[in-house]
């Protein structure tokens, strides 16, 4: 999987990969709005396909009830307040992506390889019309291979445990780090060219200048975008 998209062009795409609760979330929105960019949060598509099956009660073992919902669900991206939001079937799942039911639930899902193509197609869609950072588990290493603009994001499991619980959530991040991992269809990896920060000791603020000092190395921003000492919001 991967390659039937790998070889399109796209608009600029920041890739910001790894796993739950260390920090990639902050970290992507607000490199985002520092290089006024779209910021899109690939795990909002898992958790709204997630979403959707449990809502109409279909197991996420049952591969062939997933397959036919998925041809009748019409999932779409839009673009609010330079960030992505997904609707499915018209309806915005906003306020349920991070329901306990589907914390438990979407690793399960989202090791299937159709739901993995549909996800690609609508982040490759979206990349074509916007400029982009996006987070997520494969983002650097199968579903943009082609963007220069890799980054791993990493924490303690300590420090990642203290995050999510200050979070309120209930989330058992050891059994979706496994599932994420050890899948066999884009399972969570560092990509080789990406550059990796361990955030554990470190505030927002601070790996974010690490990510734009890294970009600015890297020849980014250039053309349209750029980076100013002044945020706007
Ligand atoms: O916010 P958090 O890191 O807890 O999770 P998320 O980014 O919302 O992703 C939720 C789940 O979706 C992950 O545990 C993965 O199973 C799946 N996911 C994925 O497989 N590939 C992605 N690019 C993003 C998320």
């Amino acid at each position: 999987m991967g390659s039937h998209v790998s070889d399109r062009r796209s608009g600029r795409v920041i890739a910001i990969d790894g796993p739950a609760a260390s920090g990639k979330s902050s970290v992507a929105r607000e490199l985002a709005r520092w290089l006024g960019l779209t910021y899109v949060n690939s795990g909002g598509f898992y958790r709204a396909i997630t979403w959707y099956l449990l809502r109409r009660d279909i197991p996420p073992d049952e591969n062939e009830l997933i397959s036919a919902a998925l041809e009748e669900a019409a999932l779409t991206c839009i673009v609010r307040d330079s960030e992505s939001r997904i609707l499915v079937d018209g309806m915005d799942p906003a306020n349920h992506l991070r329901d306990d039911r589907v914390n438990e639930t979407v690793s399960r899902v989202s090791r299937l390889a159709q739901v993995r193509q549909i996800v690609s197609q609508k982040l490759h869609d979206c990349a074509d019309a916007h400029n982009v950072v996006i987070e997520g588990r494969d983002i650097g290493s199968v579903v943009f291979p082609d963007t220069p603009y890799k980054f791993y994001i990493h924490a303690s499991p300590e420090v990642r445990l203290k995050r999510r619980a200050a979070q309120g959530e209930r989330d058992e991040i050891a059994m979706r780090d496994h599932d994420d991992v050890s899948r066999a269809v884009s399972p969570l990896v560092i990509a080789l060219d990406a550059y990796v920060i361990d955030t554990s000791n470190v505030t927002i603020e601070q790996v974010v200048n690490e990510i734009l000092t890294h970009l600015q190395v890297k020849g980014l921003p250039g053309g349209d975008v750029h980076i100013t000492n002044s945020r706007a919001r």
